[in-house]
Formats: C-alpha cells, sequence, structure tokens
C-alpha cells in the first residue's frame, strides 16, 4: 500500500535572473522585475511529498523528524537568508529561477532520503507561482 506524506518548509533568499550572454535589453524583456540589478528577496516554500510503504514497524511512510532534519541542513540553512546568486555554492552558474531551484533542491534531499522512498519537490516562489520536479529527466 503505497502513501504520500508532505513536509513544509521555509526559506527567504535574494536573487536576480540574468542570462551573462545576453543583452540588458533582452534580459529586462524576459526577466522584468526578477531582473533588478540590486536584487530582490521572495520569501519561498517548499514542499517534499515522499511516497513509500507504511513500514508495518513504525506505521510512518518516513520518520517526519529525519524527513525535517533533512529539509533543514541540506536546504534551508545553505538557502535561507542568503543571495542565490552569490553565497550559494550549489547554484553557481545556474539561472536562479524556482525551476533550477526545485531541481537543485530534489538532488540535494533525494541524496539523503531512503532509496526505497519516491520524491517529488513543490517549490512556491510567490504564492501563486510554484514549480514541481520528481527527477525526471
Ligand atoms: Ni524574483
Amino acid at each position: 500500500m503505497k502513501m504520500k506524506v508532505f513536509r513544509r518548509e521555509t526559506f527567504n533568499a535574494a536573487h536576480r535572473l540574468y542570462n551573462p550572454n545576453w543583452t540588458d535589453e533582452q534580459n529586462e524583456a524576459t526577466f522584468g522585475k526578477c531582473n533588478n540589478p540590486n536584487w530582490h528577496g521572495h520569501n519561498y516554500v517548499i514542499i517534499a511529498e515522499v511516497e513509500g510503504e507504511i513500514n508495518p514497524d513504525t506505521g510512518y511512510v518516513v520518520d517526519m523528524k529525519i524527513l525535517k532534519k533533512i529539509m533543514q541542513e541540506e536546504v534551508c540553512e545553505i538557502f535561507d537568508h542568503k543571495n542565490l546568486n552569490l553565497d550559494v555554492r550549489e547554484m553557481q552558474n545556474i539561472i536562479p529561477t524556482a525551476e533550477n531551484i526545485c531541481v537543485v533542491a530534489w538532488n540535494l534531499i533525494r541524496n539523503k532520503l531512503d532509496t526505497k522512498l519516491n520524491l517529488k519537490i513543490r517549490l512556491y516562489e510567490t504564492e501563486r507561482n510554484f514549480v514541481e520536479y520528481d527527477g525526471n529527466v
């Protein structure tokens, strides 16, 4: 019997969406406000969706203490109150869109999660804009 469990965490971070291979005009036209040269921030919400069998010994799909610890140590502590363009090694040379942050976060969490469990990450950049990634390439 497969079951899904969810854990929500938050972090705040600054970024600028900017493609160094483009002119200022192209960047402005594509990225708009997120192209602001002096940076701006978002209150990100990250939700990990973990799917697996219920362990008959614990009644859990995954121990939420463990999932919480992985999300906090692998993502929140690395991204929170940072400039994603400048401060975060995992984001170097990556345009810090919600899509790309979500893929990086998925990989960081996946590396620490039991391989028997499926993982999907949903990332909200605003209340209205959000993305999902489940490892499919
Ligand atoms: Ni932005």
